[in-house]
Order: C-alpha cells, then structure tokens, then sequence
C-alpha cells in the first residue's frame, strides 16, 4: 500500500476583469487529501469526504482520479480521503481544490509525470463535475498557488504573477445557499460581448496585471473592475455594489466577486481603515437581510506534501 497526504488552499476566481483565466489562492480555508493506491487487476476508485461515502462519478476528485486512470490505463484501487474545510458553494474554490488536490496527489504518488497543463486539465475535467462547464482558473490557482493566470481552456499554460505589493483579503461570506450556483452563475453570462466590453475589459485586466506587478495600488483599483461577468451576475448578488462602494470608501483597493459567488473579496493594504470597513459591512449586510461572517486573508502557496 501506498499513500500521499497533501494540502490545498482554497481560492478566488476572476479576480474582476479575469472572467476564467485569473485566480489567487488564499490562506482562508485549506483541506487535507490523502489518497491511498493498492495494486489489484481492475480499476477501483473509492472517496471518503469528512467520513461520508460518496459516489466517485459525481464527485470532482473522484472524476478527475477516473479521468486519469481511465487515460493512462492504470490498474488499482485509490482511495481518496478528504477532510474538507473550504465550505462548498460560497465561490472560494472548494470543488476545484479538491479535484486539484486529487490529480496532484495520483501524479506524485504514481510519479506519472504529468506536465503542469495536463495536471490543469484533468483538475478542471474533474471540477466540472460541480460547475457544469470547464473553467480552469481556480484549479490553477489551488495546483500552484498566488496570483495566477491560466492562458484560455486550449493551451492550459499557467503563469505565476509576481507580486510587488502586500495585500491581504476581507473575505465576506453571506449565507446564501443557492442550488447549481455556478451553473447558474455561468448561464446568466452572455455568450459574446460587444467591442467596447471587450476593450474595456481587456483594459481593466492589463491594469490589474500592471498594478500586481509594479505596486500600482490605483491600477490595481481600475483592474479590479468587470464589463459583463460579474456585471451579469448582479441580479443574483444585489449587495455586490454596495459592498465595493463601502470597501472603497474606507480605502481599501476594491471588491471583487469571488468566483461565482456569494463571497465577496475586499481587496486591502495597510491603508485600508479596517475598523470603519466592518461596521460599513456589516450596514449592507443588514441593508440586505443577510447574514454573513468575514475571513481575512493572505495569498496562499500551492498544493503541497504534508
Ligand atoms: N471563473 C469561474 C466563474 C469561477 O466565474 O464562473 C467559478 O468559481
């Protein structure tokens, strides 16, 4: 018998203008996978999360290990265990990390030597499990963590941004439980966008991108802005506008949605006047009848072996 524990973080998609290509890991919540393989002439795939028996098909780590088995052709029976803490459906990565975590796990343990893109595939195969169709920016974020950008669903090459500012993160957390989130999260946005989003957009990303990369905290503040995903997906998170305008009045960066939402990322520095930012929530959270709890948090590395 052989076993790989490793740990993930979870993350945070988009970023504003980086609909499906940009994602930051983040220290706010991590799980342990452990995956064990024993050799046997057939293939079996069994998952375990918090305890519970799940059906490995329907499930984004066990999808994802089917998918690699089924390509390489190996033989065995890989028992995945996961002890989950990044709660599910509230857009910080939760299903992502745990298919990330999976075929990071098989590929060190089996040493199949997948390449970094291959690894970003079969991880985003297996989150499409949860999300309906394959986005792979939130596994590349958890596989190899920071700011990262993943260059489009084809090439799959990921790009880590180096980072010369120090920001940390108030994640809002609403209690929101909305059924298919990022199904229906994904079917609100438009299937093309006019010229001018498109330039618009296109303009706000490479301000972020510039920003990260010079500590350019108002070409950050633009970046963090979207013409049409996050746009669209207002009808579903009302609170997102008011939430940025009081993050923005207490000088933080700005506020994004975190992946497909609920959650909320607060982008800060140390000029961000944290003790008027929480009341400020906590007036629109109440503005929306919602109740929420807060995470603050910084930029989280990659999978690693534990
Ligand atoms: N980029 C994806 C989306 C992330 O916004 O739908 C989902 O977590």
């Amino acid at each position: 018998m052989n076993e790989i524990s490793v740990r993930v973080f979870s993350s945070s998609a988009n970023v504003g203008s980086g609909f499906d290509i940009f994602a930051v890991a983040t220290d706010a919540f991590s799980e342990i996978l452990t995956l064990k393989y024993s050799k046997s002439s057939g293939t079996k795939i069994v998952v375990r999360f918090n305890g519970d028996s799940v059906e490995p098909l329907k499930n984004t780590a066990g999808y994802a290990i089917h998918r690699v088995t089924n390509d390489l052709q190996i033989k065995g029976r890989i028992e995945v265990k996961t002890i989950k803490e990044i709660p599910p459906g509230m857009g910080l990565g939760s299903s992502a990390a745990s298919s990330a975590a999976s075929v990071f796990a098989i590929n060190s343990l089996l040493d199949l030597g997948l390449k970094d893109s291959d690894l970003i595939r079969y991880s985003m195969i297996g989150d499409s499990v949860a999300s309906g169709s394959g986005h792979a920016d939130n596994v590349s974020a958890s596989l190899f963590g920071g700011f990262e950008l993943v260059t489009g669903n084809n090439l799959m090459k990921p790009y880590k941004i180096p980072v010369n500012i120090d920001l940390f993160f108030l994640i809002v957390i609403p209690k929101i439980r909305i059924d298919q989130k990022t199904m229906k999260a994904r079917m609100i946005i438009p299937g093309s966008i006019s010229r001018d989003a498109h330039v618009t957009n296109l303009g706000y990303f490479a301000s972020l991108l510039y920003g990260l990369m010079n500590g350019d905290r108002d070409s950050i503040s633009d970046g963090l802005n979207d013409s049409f995903a996050e746009r669209s997906r207002i009808v579903l998170y009302p609170y997102l506008d008011d939430l940025r305008k009081v993050s923005l009045e207490h000088f933080s960066l700005g506020a994004f949605l975190s992946g497909a939402g609920p959650s909320v990322s607060i982008v800060c520095d140390g000029k961000t006047d944290m003790q008027g930012l929480r009341p400020g929530i906590d007036n629109v959270m109440r503005k929306y009848g919602l109740d929420y709890y807060t995470k603050e948090c910084k930029t989280a590395g990659g999978i690693s072996i534990e």
